[in-house]
């Protein structure tokens, strides 16, 4: 039924999405909700001493490309320090997935700013600085 709308990697990511769930006090968590379709999605972070993401876990309430992404940009930003992660944009996640039909690219967005968000809750925690890194839009958490 997705035939020549979602590639492969899309429908594999969408049926079998990795990193699903929470993670136990977390280093950083970020919660956004997506402007245009009032979708939401919650990132949790484990960041070691070294500030190397070790563990990276999300939750949604989002379409299959907002799963399907997440489970991608989850993947990506694994083992990166907390600097290179901020280069796991919605569009090298979009790359890695080999495209995303052009009405989802907003869904792709949202593993972006959960991210991003969830970097900068670890960052004010600990007092540091991440280059290009801006406080959270869509920020939703309590
Ligand atoms: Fe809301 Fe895709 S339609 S995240």
């Amino acid at each position: 039924m997705y035939d020549g709308v979602y590639s492969d990697k899309v429908i594999d990511h969408f049926t079998n999405p990795r990193n699903v769930g929470e993670i136990e006090n977390p280093s950083g968590v970020g919660t956004v909700g997506n402007a245009k379709c009032g979708d939401i999605m919650r990132i949790f972070l484990d960041i070691d001493e070294n500030e190397i993401i070790r563990d990276c876990k999300f939750k949604t309430f989002g379409c299959g490309a907002a799963i399907a992404s997440s489970s991608m940009a989850t993947e990506m930003v694994k083992g990166k320090s907390v600097r290179e992660a901020m280069e796991i944009t919605n569009k090298a996640v979009m790359e890695a997935l080999d495209g995303l039909p052009q009405v989802k690219i907003h869904c792709s967005l949202l593993a972006e700013e959960a991210i991003h968000a969830a970097l900068w809750d670890y960052a004010t925690k600990h007092g540091i600085t991440i280059e290009g890194l801006k406080p959270p839009k869509n920020d939703i958490n309590d």
